[in-house]
This record gives C-alpha cells, sequence and structure tokens, in this order.
C-alpha cells in the first residue's frame, strides 16, 4: 500500500492545500519561483500535512477549514525550507529525485530560497489568530534548528551515544510532526486533552519516522531514495544502524580508519563499510526501536475517541515501520 492511496478520503483538502502551496511562493522574483516550485513540483509524502488534517478532525465541528488549511501549508513549507537549507549542510545533490537547489544554483542561492520558502511560511502562520499557535510553532523552530545545529557539530564524531542521537532526531524531526498534529488540533479547537495524544503520537511515530530514514538511507537503492545510497555517513553523520554496528570491534576499527581522513572518503569506501554494517545486526536493532516509538504511538492513540482520522492514524503508524521511500 502506498501512502497515496492511504490519503484517497483527504483527497480534495490535499489538491487545495498543493494549490495552496504553490499560490504562496508566487513569487515575482523569477528565482525564487523556479527554484521553490521545482521543489513543490517533485513532490513529496506531504506526511505533515495529512498530520495536520487527521489531527484537526479530533477538534470542533465547525471549525474554521481555512485556518486549518492555512496550519498544513505553513508547515509543509518550514519542513521544505529546512530541507533546502539542510542539503546546503549536507551538500547533497539530489531531493526528491531532482538536483537540489544548491546543485541547480549555488549555495548562496539556496540559503535565499530556504530564507524565502520560510518566510512565506510565516506569512501565511500569522493570517492565523491564535498566539498559542505562534508560540507553539516558533518554539518547535528553534529546536530543530539546535537539531540540525547538533548533527553539523557531531559530524564524523564517532564517540556518540544512543542518548545523543535520540535527542537529536527528536529536536530535528520528531518535534515537527509532533507539532503537526497538536497545531492541527488546535486550529480545530479539540479539547485539551485530545491535542495532548496528538502530539505524543506525532512525537513518537516521528522518533520512528526518522529512525527509519536512517535505516533507509543505508538499504534501500538510490531510485528509491532519490538520492544515492549511504550519504549520511558520506557526509559524516552518524545514525543508529551505524552506533549499533559500532558494538561490533572489527566494524569499528574499519569505520575509525575510514573517518581519519574524512576528506578522502570515496563511495566505494562508503559501500564497503555499509556492506560490512549489513553483515551486523544492527539493521535489525535499528527496526526493533523504530517498532517500541511505534508501539508507544499507538498507546497514545488508542487514548483518543474513535473516528475515522484514528483508524488513518493507526494505519500510518504501521505504514512508517514498513516504508521503503
Ligand atoms: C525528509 O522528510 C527529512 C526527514 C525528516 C527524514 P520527508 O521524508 O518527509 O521528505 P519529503 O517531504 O517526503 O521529501
Ligand atoms: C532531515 O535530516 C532534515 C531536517 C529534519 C531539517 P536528514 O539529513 O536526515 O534528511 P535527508 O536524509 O537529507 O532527507
Ligand atoms: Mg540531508
Ligand atoms: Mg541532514
Amino acid at each position: 500500500m502506498k501512502f497515496k492511496s492511504l490519503y484517497e478520503p483527504l483527497k480534495n483538502e490535499l489538491q487545495q492545500i498543493e494549490e495552496a502551496l504553490k499560490d504562496s511562493i508566487d513569487a515575482e522574483h523569477p528565482i525564487f519561483r523556479k527554484s521553490s516550485l521545482q521543489l513543490i513540483e517533485a513532490g513529496g509524502k506531504r506526511i505533515r500535512p495529512v498530520f495536520v488534517l487527521l489531527s484537526s478532525q479530533f477538534g470542533k465541528e465547525n471549525r474554521s477549514q481555512k485556518d486549518i488549511k492555512s496550519v498544513a501549508v505553513a508547515l509543509e513549507l518550514i519542513h521544505m525550507a529546512t530541507l533546502v537549507h539542510d542539503d546546503v549542510v549536507d551538500d547533497a545533490t539530489l531531493r526528491r529525485g531532482n538536483p537540489t537547489i544548491k546543485h541547480t544554483y549555488d549555495n548562496r542561492i539556496a540559503m535565499y530560497t530556504g530564507d524565502y520558502i520560510l518566510a512565506r511560511a510565516l506569512e501565511v502562520v500569522t493570517t492565523i489568530e491564535e498566539a498559542e499557535l505562534h508560540q507553539v510553532l516558533s518554539k518547535t523552530l528553534v529546536k530543530v534548528v539546535e537539531g540540525e545545529f547538533d548533527q553539523l557539530r557531531d559530524q564524523y564524531n564517532l564517540q556518540q551515544n544512543l542518548r545523543t542521537y535520540l535527542q537529536r532526531i527528536k529536536r530535528k524531526t520528531a518535534l515537527l510532526i509532533a507539532t503537526s498534529c497538536k497545531l492541527g488540533a488546535i486550529a480545530a479547537g479539540a479539547k485539551r486533552e485530545h491535542v495532548r495524544h496528538l502530539y505524543q503520537y506525532g512525537y513518537y511515530v516521528g522518533m520512528s519516522f526518522q529512525i527509519i530514514d536512517d535505516i533507509l538511507d543505508i538499504t534501500a537503492s538510490p531510485e528509491q531514495l532519490g538520492k544515492p545510497t549511504g550519504s549520511d555517513l558520506l557526509q559524516g553523520n552518524i545514525t543508529l544502524p551505524v552506533l549499533c554496528a559500532m558494538e561490533d570491534e572489527h566494524f569499528k576499527k574499519q569505520l575509525q580508519a575510514l573517518f581519519q581522513h574524512p576528506e578522502k572518503i570515496s563511495q566505494q569506501g562508503i559501500d564497503e563499510i555499509l556492506s560490512l554494517l549489513v553483515e551486523t545486526d544492527a539493521i535489525e536493532r535499528s527496526y526493533r526501536l523504530s517498532n517500541l516509538y511505534l508501539e508507544k504511538a499507538n498507546i497514545a492513540l488508542n487514548k483518543l475517541p474513535q473516528k475515522d482520522a484514528k483508524t488513518a492514524l493507526q494505519i500510518i503508524a504501521n505504514m512508517i515501520g514498513k516504508r521503503k521511500f
């Protein structure tokens, strides 16, 4: 099953969001328009808008559809802005199967495009008159940037542990997904208690989402990923499977040797180290941790009243654990 077929009941709303995304970056500036549109049209899973829409269904019947849509658009734009900047930092050439903005243009244009998309997100979100929403969003953004910064600081550093990894993925990924759920619910005037459970669900699902992203970076094909396999390690990012594999002395020694000269690391060197990694139980253990988070996500979900949206959120959680892209 593909994420897309799951979104079927949300088809109309998602179509509107697609239009709104394009409208929101309707820049007079030709380079901003072209570069931002390229990223929007390349697709992406739109998982954050989906979480906003599904969470909003736990709110009041007479909720403002306009506000909910604005929250969804803003969250996707914020996510996109972080991707544009992330690709500069990671020196990535492919994103969503297309050349990255930094690759098509250059780093400077990518930095401004990321800022531009973020500014457009703020424009969208400030149409909503709900101070709490703005506060939650800005606090989350601070954490996301801290998470990305931690990742940069820890590049090629093999003295890391599970705790630092979890702290980092919480900030860089899980909190934005948790916030998507929370703000969808707040915009729809949901009860506090329900907002809390949805936030927890989003947090646990988000942790699993990033763990799977890190596993797929090692196990999936470039076609599935829309970027080369092993990009994380090539960029010096130590992820969960690598941390697990480092318990194997032989793997650890090989990795230490590879990281002695980061500037000399080649794709072949990465392929070799990854073939050692998959011989260990690292991938299996990483899936196990992801599943633990998904179980927690389902526990949070069980505290919510029965609704179609709840079933959809359950299915999404299960699919995240099995996703191949
Ligand atoms: C990529 O997010 C970055 C992570 C947080 C793992 P997505 O996997 O949601 O990227 P798109 O939007 O589908 O391209
Ligand atoms: C995701 O980090 C970027 C943010 C959450 C800001 P990654 O570096 O793991 O994402 P990909 O793998 O490039 O999509
Ligand atoms: Mg990256
Ligand atoms: Mg990155």
